[in-house]
């Protein structure tokens, strides 16, 4: 499942030029604050680890368009580009859930 994953995110990575350490590396520097540096969430802030790449982009353009309620989350949405939520939620996605 995760090689599945993880060729996905290749082929992804070449045809719609994600970036996998661009999306590690934004996530380390601002997601990890709140959803913790190993991943797996913590009392309050959700997992995020393993989560479905589409999900986690439907979230954040949720959050950016203020339909989904959450004034942090709204904030930091709405700090990113469409491709810098696109390379999260990949780079998320190629790891296994921690829970
Ligand atoms: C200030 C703390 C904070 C930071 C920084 C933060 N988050 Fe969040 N995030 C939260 C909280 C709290 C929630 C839960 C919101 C709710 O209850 O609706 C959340 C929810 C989410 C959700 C929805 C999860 C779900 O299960 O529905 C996603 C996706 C998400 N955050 C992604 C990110 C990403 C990507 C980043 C970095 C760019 C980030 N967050 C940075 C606090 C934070």
């Amino acid at each position: 499942m995760n090689k599945l994953i993880l060729s996905l995110a290749l082929v992804s990575t070449t045809v719609f030029g994600l970036d996998l350490q661009r999306g590690e590396r934004k996530y380390k520097e601002v997601c990890a604050n709140c959803h913790h540096q190993g991943l797996d969430g913590r009392t309050g802030f959700p997992n995020l680890a393993g989560q479905n790449p589409s999900y986690i982009t439907n979230q954040l353009f949720a959050f950016q368009k203020g339909t989904r309620k959450h004034r942090p989350m709204e904030e930091i949405s709405k700090t990113m580009s469409r491709e810098e939520i696109m390379d999260v939620a990949f780079y998320l996605s190629t790891l296994g859930c921690k829970k």
